[in-house]
Order: structure tokens, then C-alpha cells, then sequence
């Protein structure tokens, strides 16, 4: 990391990095861990959590435009936490928190249950060749990790450039008890809120077509 990604871990990181217990792996989080958003972001306010957030480029514009509601911003990729951390201080950002952590490990376990009214998945790393398409986050088993940590009704919003995991994501999505769709057609709207990443902007310059998903989780029973 460059001299100012350093400076943004030792002097942001109280500000706007989660202080986690840790598993095994640096990345990992202590199954016994729950975050008390009301403690960490000093309010209780509805929370929209963006799993894999890279440079933070959607999130702190989300954040900066909604300043009544919280959100949280789940990357394992520190330079993209530093450079989030870094925008967000630039245009003092209150309502954001990071965490560095394997996202699925922060829904299935240290969101409180029912905490969260949108998870976001804009880009994830398609893992394109078929011998690795099974690191894809959004796999059989997401769904219940994410139907753990959003409230009844609340929305799962993805997004991607490639059309192979397009098709993946809804064909797991749709086999999920707990979710049902919430667009009409073979593919939801562009979300308005979403700005455009250098990801999008990468996938619409090689000619690929944007497919967007949008999920409401259904009420618990
Ligand atoms: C292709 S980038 C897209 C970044 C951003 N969403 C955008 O649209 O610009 C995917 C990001 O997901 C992050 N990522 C991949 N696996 C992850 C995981 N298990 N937990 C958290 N983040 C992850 C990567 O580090 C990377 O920054």
C-alpha cells in the first residue's frame, strides 16, 4: 500500500474500520462476534450493508446522499479500504463503517439477525473460467447467510457485468425459500442509487451487457 493507504489505516481506522474478533484467518470473524450497530454508529437508524465495496465509490455517494440512514461497507481488499476510508473523510462521511472481513461470515453471523434493509452486490468478482466459477460468492448457501441479516421485506440489490453469473445468481436466488423477486421480467431496473463504478464502466467499454437482480426477503414465519 502507498504512504497515504498506510496513513488511512493508522489514522482513520478508529473513525471508520470495525474492530473485529477475529476467526482463523485475518479475514475471518469470531463466530461467538455480533456487531451492536446502535454502539457503532451512535443512533439507530436503518442499515444498508454493500458486500465486496472495492474502492467505496457507491457506498460513499449513498452515504453522503441518505444521511439518515447507516451503512456499512464489507471489502477484504485493504488498499479499496483505505482509498474508502481516505473519500470518505475527504467529504466527511458520519454515517459509514468498514469492515474488513469475508462477507458471507459478517451475514451469517456478526450482523444481528434481521438488522440489515438492503444488502448490496454490485460487481462481484465473476471468476469467469469454469474450474473456479464455484468462488463465486453468490452460490448455493448465499441466500441464507443474506436472508439471516436483512429484515422482513428487506431487499438483496446485485448487479454484474457478466451474463453467465447473471444467470447463476437468479437461478440461486429464485430456488431460495426465503426470497422471492421483486422486478417484473427477466431482469430488474437499474437501481437509481447505484453510481457507476470503474467495474461498470470496464464491462460497458468491452461491450457486455449490465443485468440487474433485485430480491425481497420474505417475512420470518
Ligand atoms: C470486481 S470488484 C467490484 C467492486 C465494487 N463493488 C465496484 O462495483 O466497483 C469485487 C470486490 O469484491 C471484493 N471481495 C471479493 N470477495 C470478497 C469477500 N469474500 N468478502 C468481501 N469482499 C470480497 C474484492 O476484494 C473486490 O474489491
Amino acid at each position: 500500500m502507498s504512504d497515504a493507504q498506510d496513513r488511512a489505516f493508522d489514522e482513520l481506522a478508529p473513525q471508520y474500520l470495525l474492530d473485529v474478533p477475529r476467526g482463523i484467518a485475518s479475514t475471518s470473524v469470531h463466530a461467538d462476534a455480533r456487531m451492536d450497530p446502535v454502539a457503532e454508529y451512535g443512533r439507530d437508524a436503518r442499515l444498508f450493508v454493500e458486500i465486496g465495496s472495492g474502492q467505496g465509490h457507491a457506498i460513499i455517494s449513498a452515504a453522503v446522499s441518505r444521511p439518515d440512514d447507516d451503512f456499512l461497507a464489507i471489502e477484504v481488499f485493504r488498499a479499496g479500504l483505505a482509498r474508502t476510508m481516505l473519500d470518505a473523510d475527504k467529504v466527511g462521511v458520519r454515517n459509514l463503517r468498514l469492515v474488513e472481513a469475508n462477507a458471507p461470515e459478517i451475514l451469517a453471523s456478526y450482523l444481528p439477525e434481521g438488522s440489515a434493509s438492503e444488502v448490496w452486490i454490485f460487481f462481484p468478482d465473476p471468476w469467469h473460467k469454469k474450474r473456479h466459477t464455484k468462488r463465486r460468492l453468490v452460490r448455493a448457501g448465499f441466500g441464507d447467510a443474506a436472508a439471516r441479516a436483512l429484515e422482513d421485506g428487506g431487499l438483496l440489490r446485485l448487479a454484474t457485468d457478466w451474463e453467465d453469473y447473471a444467470l447463476q445468481m437468479r437461478e440461486v436466488l429464485d430456488a431460495e425459500p426465503e426470497f422471492e423477486r421483486a422486478f417484473e421480467g427477466e431482469w430488474a431496473e437499474r437501481f437509481d442509487g447505484r453510481v457507476m463504478t470503474a467495474f461498470e464502466r470496464k464491462g460497458i467499454a468491452k461491450g457486455r451487457d449490465i443485468r440487474e437482480l433485485l430480491y425481497r426477503r420474505k417475512t420470518r414465519a
